[in-house]
């Protein structure tokens, strides 16, 4: 499903009215009435309900004229409250309708909102502010809002609850709480993303019979299990392990050898044909939880660090393999990145690089331009913190606007990004998918080694870079979604995501 800005929702409003049209009263209709529709199938009657319209001067207020008017049909106690009277010409229609009909319109003052403390609404419908936000909101508006969030009435917030940016998800300055948004088109990147999310209650898409034919060139969809290639899960029967690809793991340290194990153990989980993991000879002690599947190649290491010297020894096992995995548990160590600028200067495999490999790429320019002329497939991994480092901005503004951040990345570095949080993000710099799967047990340490091992797995089974990113960010969460499924305690170890990803696969193939 696409995700829309409001810039691309506008242009798609305007080339209906204009090129195709259709009259923005029309859709404006149509808009209001999907609401109304909206609130009459939960609700059912609503002669006996107490509601409250709340409706801005914009657009989005005059959605809300269009849903009092359909409301005060089937119901006497319907009372419209009006910030300015001032509003856009296309609201002003159903405005001047709904005076006509002698609807009870008010003009919002303190006073008012203050004498509406004592009053009860069973229903708040909110059309204050939709896609044209701009700024942050205070005064009246405010206040207005903390009213609507104090009551208990259930709050249906048209397009998007107002306060919520639509393009960043964020809070500008503060937002209604919405049981319900009813949404237009596609949603918009404010109902997906955090916080805007937790904002909008169930989120409802509408159409409004707008054609879908002049909705074209929208970059950004909602991963879904349709947008993934799965053939390469087949298995034929005369087939044998180097047809399922070669991994190769470079991770590990005496600090963190479990991120080495997840990584591996991932990778073999989810199907490649073999797995090598070159991991300084410190770890061994730990990797009792090791597959045993799994080739190790001990390096010689440097108080627990893995050694460019012990590396470069393996080397001919390098190029017999399909994918490098490089990054794990590794530290800042200068060995790591000695290692790294090694590999963007001599291999030509496609690479994943996750963690403190990343870390390497953001101190180091010489890698960050090793990495940009690397010419086969690459995947960088970063979480928020990864990503500004990446970047050099603050974290702060990967988290206003991890798209816009995680195209950065995928530009500078010609690479395929995966910027994980609460919502993934997964672009090749051009298309753009959200992952909406998943949930909070996945915040641990050690997912992301897990997610990078899967990464591998399918790149090493014949995926590009591109489908191998999507397929193993469903297939990670997917996989965490089952578990919970049947826990009591919303908490999950990256371990049990391994376990479960057989499941996940077969859940997809299904
Ligand atoms: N404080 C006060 N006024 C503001 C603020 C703010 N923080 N932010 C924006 N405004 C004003 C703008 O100046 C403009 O007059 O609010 C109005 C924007 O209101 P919207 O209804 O959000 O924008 P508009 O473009 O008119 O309509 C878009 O219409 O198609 C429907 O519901 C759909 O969201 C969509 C909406």
């Amino acid at each position: 499903m696409f995700v829309l800005t409001s810039s691309q929702m506008r242009e798609i409003d305007r080339k209906a009215s204009q090129e195709i049209g259709i009259p923005e009263v029309v859709l404006m209709e149509n808009a209001g009435f999907c609401v109304f529709e909206e609130i009459k199938k939960d609700f059912g009657v609503l002669r006996d309900k107490n509601i409250a319209v709340f409706c801005g001067k914009g657009n989005n207020g005059g959605d809300g004229f269009v849903v009092a008017r359909y409301l005060a049909q089937v119901c006497p106690n319907v009372k419209v409250f009006l910030f300015d009277e001032n509003v856009t010409l296309t609201s002003k229609v159903f405005l001047d309708i709904l005076k006509r009909l002698e609807v009870d319109v008010s003009i919002l003052s303190e006073e008012l909102l203050l004498s509406l403390k004592t009053q009860r609404f069973d229903i708040i419908v909110d059309a204050i502010f939709g896609i044209g936000l701009s700024k942050d909101i205070d005064g009246l508006y405010k206040k207005a809002i903390e009213y609507i969030n104090s009551s208990d009435a259930y709050v249906y917030s048209i397009d998007i609850p107002s306060g919520v940016c639509s393009d960043s998800a964020q809070v500008k300055g503060c937002a209604v709480r919405a049981s319900k948004t009813v949404t237009f088109v596609y949603p918009k990147v404010g109902h997906i993303l955090y916080p805007g999310s937790y904002y909008c209650g169930k989120v409802i898409v509408k159409d409004i019979g707008i054609p879908e034919k002049i909705i074209k060139d929208i970059k950004v969809k909602i991963l879904t299990a349709e947008d993934l290639d799965v053939s390469k899960f087949y298995r034929y029967p005369d087939s044998h392990k180097g047809d399922y690809g070669k991994v190769g793991i470079v991770a590990g340290s005496k600090y963190y050898p479990g991120a080495a194990v997840l990584c591996s153990n991932a990778a073999l989980q989810s199907g490649c044909g073999l797995c090598y993991l070159i991991t300084p000879q410190e770890t061994l002690y730990f990797q009792s939880l090791r597959k045993p599947e799994i080739i190790v190649l001990p390096v010689e290491s440097k108080e627990g660090v893995i050694s460019f010297d012990g590396f470069v020894k393996f080397k001919e096992y390098f190029a017999k393999l399909d994918v490098l995995g490089f990054g794990c548990g590794l530290t800042r160590d200068s060995e790591v990145e000695k290692i790294l600028i090694h590999i963007l200067e001599n291999f030509q495999i496609p690479i994943v690089i996750d963690a403190d490999g990343l870390n390497v790429l953001a101190s180091s320019q010489k890698a960050k331009n090793l990495l940009a002329s690397y010419k086969s497939q690459k995947v960088l991994t970063p979480h928020y913190m990864e990503a500004a480092r990446l970047l050099g901005v603050d974290v702060k503004d990967v988290a206003k606007n991890p798209i816009d951040a995680a195209t950065k990345i995928a530009r500078e570095f010609e690479t395929i990004c995966v910027l994980k949080g609460s919502r993934t993000i997964i672009t090749d710099g051009d298309e753009v998918f959200i992952n909406v799967f998943g949930n909070p047990g996945m915040a641990k340490g050690g997912s992301g080694d897990v997610l990078t091992g899967i990464i591998l797995s399918m790149i090493a089974q014949g995926y590009s870079a591109f489908e191998a990113a999507k397929i193993s960010v469903y297939l990670h969460s997917l996989s965490a979604d089952i578990l919970l499924e049947k826990k009591t305690m919303q908490t999950i170890l990256p371990s049990d995501i391994i376990e479960g990803l057989d499941s996940a696969i077969r859940r997809l193939i299904e």
